[in-house]
């Protein structure tokens, strides 16, 4: 099976998690430290708490947000349930707004045709690693007395004029997944410019304690506890891996721009009519997911096709509105949002994949399309 994407490991990851067994520290301690120190600096921002997950990472952006019962939060219902599954974490009710027709994120036109008295956030999700306008809606956000929350799950790497795409964000979230392009198995983290944001962050991961765990261990302080809260710490052996990951994701991202410029070239000379996610030219995209739109319905049968020839093809986006999970939320019409959520579909990027395997999934995709 060609994969959808596969984590790129190799010695220098192996060594990083031996020598984390081998020094007897394995839960939260140095290492993730270490990650946070090193993440900060690629997400451009001041301060990064890492996390489980990107969801549980949406839950504490919320709670840090003052998100909770009775709370609207706009989010868009095409993207991955977790999105949504967050804003019902923190105990507020999710309003869907939809998509762009070209592009699956959110714009300020359908965010502000859906705000009500009672929306007190937006979490905005930076879909498939392309970006939304941030600016225009953190303006938005900041003019009502609200939070632009970043879902910016898929995208870590990506630069906007040349800059990290959640720069200067209130709030940003990125996950660690082995679906995104940097992973250690599981994890998430929040970014901040805010000190006092960052702190409470990182008492909320840990049970609401006032003393870190390693701080705790290494000079017997008598720990607190502020408030209710949550374990959401991430691992020792994790943050080692993540720290490796993250020197090698610049070459992760050249790599997967090579891989998706051979596509796109076998694509345009194949499937000339293909339409094929563009993001604008301001955008060096960290290709998190290589996807393309198939029409008149024909999706889940070119998936099938491309499927049963080893070719591991995925549907593209799914929209939480049409999933039974979240089908009895009232909503607006969400057009674009169905349309992406029926006709999008991703493609094999993988790190090292080559020419030749891009032709066979090209030539199975014309072959399935015709
Ligand atoms: C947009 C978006 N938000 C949140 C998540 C959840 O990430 P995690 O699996 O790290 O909880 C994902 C995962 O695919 C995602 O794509």
């Amino acid at each position: 099976m060609l994969p959808i994407i596969q984590p790129v490991f190799g010695p220098e990851e192996e060594a990083a998690v031996l020598a984390v067994l081998r020094s007897g520290w394995v839960a939260q301690g140095p290492q993730v430290a270490e990650f946070e120190r090193k993440l900060a600096l690629v997400a451009g921002a001041q301060y990064a708490v890492a996390v489980t997950s990107a969801t549980t990472g949406l839950h504490l952006a919320l709670v840090v947000a003052g998100i909770g019962p009775g709370d609207e939060v706009i989010v868009p219902s095409l993207s991955f349930i977790a999105s949504t599954n967050a804003v019902w974490m923190a105990g507020a009710t999710p309003v869907f707004a939809d998509v762009d027709a070209e592009l699956p994120i959110v714009t300020p036109e359908s965010v502000a045709a859906v705000w009500t008295n009672r929306t007190r956030a937006v979490l905005a999700v930076h879909q498939l690693g392309v970006p939304c306008e941030r600016g225009v809606l953190r303006h938005m956000c900041q003019e009502r007395g609200t939070r632009l929350i970043e879902d910016a799950a898929c995208a870590l790497g990506t630069l906007v004029d040349g800059k990290p795409l959640a720069q200067g964000a209130d709030l940003a979230v990125f996950s660690f997944h082995p679906r995104k392009v940097l992973t250690m198995g599981e994890g998430g983290a929040v970014t901040t410019d805010d000190a006092a944001l960052a702190e409470r962050l990182r008492r909320l991961r840990n049970h609401g304690m006032t003393v870190a765990a390693d701080a705790r261990h290494g000079n017997a302080a008598r720990e607190g506890f502020a408030e209710p809260a949550w374990n959401y710490r991430l691992t020792d052996i994790q943050g080692a891996i993540g720290c490796v990951q993250l020197d090698r994701l610049d070459a992760i991202l050249v790599e997967r721009q090579r891989v998706w410029q051979g596509y796109r070239a076998r694509l345009h000379a194949r499937l000339p009519h293909l339409r094929v996610l563009t993001p604008p030219p301001q955008v060096r995209w960290n290709v998190q997911t290589g996807c393309v739109r198939i029409a008149d319905g024909k999706r889940d049968a070119v998936l099938k096709l491309l499927n049963d020839q080893g070719i591991g093809a995925r549907r593209g986006i799914l929209a939480a509105h049409l999933e039974p999970a979240w089908a009895h939320l009232p909503h607006v019409a969400l057009p674009h949002s169905e349309a992406w959520a029926h006709d999008s579909l991703a493609l094999p990027v993988f790190h090292g994949m080559t020419g030749e395997q891009q032709d066979e999934v090209v030539a199975a995709l014309a072959a399935a399309l015709s």
